[in-house]
């Protein structure tokens, strides 16, 4: 098939990229280098030169026209991911872009045979709970006040009481922050828009996806890079709350294989379907197996900060996507004793999130409880 990848020069386009040529097919990426990410706006020496590359940004109709010429499929991994406040902008590029992509394919009557969009477990907020008294329950966003009193567990929307945290399913989402709405809604036009023309779509939610590639300048890469920066340069991780948050970080090597299996099974088209690890690990136990992977005997640090927004336990159900005959085959320790051996070997490690953190501080999204 010929295909196109948005945002193949990124980290999870760029392994999907690879997977694709191995198996035979024609690629074409467009991807607009975009900072943080490729703050020097050169390509990636890791994009393969047997794909085809188009410099340009998936807000840009022009663009659009040009990258899909003559193409059968589409991955739309190209999004906006950070935890700033410039609001419109997850969603100018996140959905008003999904919105383009029909947009010119139903306009031109272009004949695409699948569409796979890069949706985010982001999109379930809290997750899904279970309260002794009154069942199952999706909590909304803890509030600044709970916070700040270092009550991190959610409570019973319904009693008040404890609750324990399930593996969340596809069946129901809560978003809550700009970047999980903006994947959602992206998701929506996919998945609607596709029924509606006849254009088979399949929405992935991924779970933490980690491996080498993973930029140190996205804020949104997640632990194992600020953890594995800051242990290369000696410094304690630091673990927002108290470290006990239960989180599902995924191999990039078991989504692109999933990336590539929705392509390929006409039983995917029109659903949501969650790419995760099946298991679930505290921050704290996975900053002990990034300090083990480097030889670096230091303790996690909890200074009682937190990030607002953040949810605190989130774990993905990946049956559905299990009975279609995929598997996660990754294990934590194999995901971190890879990344570790990639970051290295880079000749560009800096402790990049410190920067990103002083912002997150100033702006009031990382505080301190009290
Ligand atoms: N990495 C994760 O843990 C994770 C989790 C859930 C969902 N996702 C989704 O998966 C997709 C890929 O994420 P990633 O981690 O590989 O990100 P990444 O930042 O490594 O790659 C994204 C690529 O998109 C390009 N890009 C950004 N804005 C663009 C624009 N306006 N026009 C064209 N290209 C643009 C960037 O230059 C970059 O190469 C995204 O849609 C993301 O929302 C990622």
């Amino acid at each position: 098939m010929r295909i196109l990848v948005t945002g193949g020069a990124g980290f999870i386009g760029s392994h999907t990229v690879d997977l694709l040529l191995q198996q035979g097919h024609t690629v074409r990426i467009l991807d607009s280098l975009a900072p943080p990410v490729h703050s020097d706006g050169k390509m990636p020496a890791y994009v393969p030169r047997e794909a085809e590359f188009l410099l340009g940004d998936v807000r840009d109709r022009a663009a659009w026209e040009r990258a899909l010429r003559d193409i059968d499929a589409v991955f739309h991994f190209a999004a906006y991911q950070d935890y700033l406040t410039d609001f419109s902008k997850f969603f100018h590029v996140n959905t008003v872009g999904t919105a383009l992509l029909y947009e010119i394919i139903v306009e031109n009557k272009l004949p695409i045979r699948k569409i796979v969009v890069a949706s985010s477990q982001a999109t379930y907020g809290e997750g899904k709970y279970a309260c002794a008294r009154d069942g199952v329950q999706y909590p909304p966003l803890r509030s600044l006040e709970q916070l700040m009193r270092r009550e991190w567990e959610p409570r019973c929307p319904v009693c008040g009481g404890a609750m324990q945290p399930l593996d969340t399913d596809e069946s129901r989402v809560n978003p809550h922050n700009q970047y999980a709405m903006s994947k959602y809604t992206q998701e929506m036009i996919a998945l609607n828009l596709g029924r509606r023309y006849d254009i088979p779509s399949v929405a992935l939610r991924f779970s933490i996806v980690q491996g080498p590639r993973q930029s140190f300048r996205n804020a949104y890469s997640g632990v194992l890079r600020i953890f594995t920066t800051r242990l290369l340069f000696d410094r304690a991780p630091i673990c927002y709350e108290d470290g006990q948050q239960l989180r599902d970080y995924v191999s990039v090597h078991d989504v692109a294989r999933a990336n590539v299996l929705v392509l390929q099974d006409p039983r995917a088209d029109g659903q949501a379907f969650n790419v995760g690890s099946g298991h679930a690990i505290t921050v704290i136990e996975y900053a002990r197996l990034i300090a083990r992977a480097l030889g670096k005997p230091i303790a996690p640090e909890m200074p009682g900060q937190f990030r607002f927004g953040d949810t605190r336990h989130i774990v993905s159900d990946i049956a559905k996507l299990r009975a279609l005959g995929w598997e996660p085959r990754v294990s934590f320790e194999e995901i971190v004793a890879e990344y570790v051996a990639w970051a290295r070997a880079q000749p560009d490690v800096r402790d990049y999130y410190a920067d990103a953190e002083r912002e997150m501080l100033a702006r009031g999204t990382i505080r301190k409880a009290q």
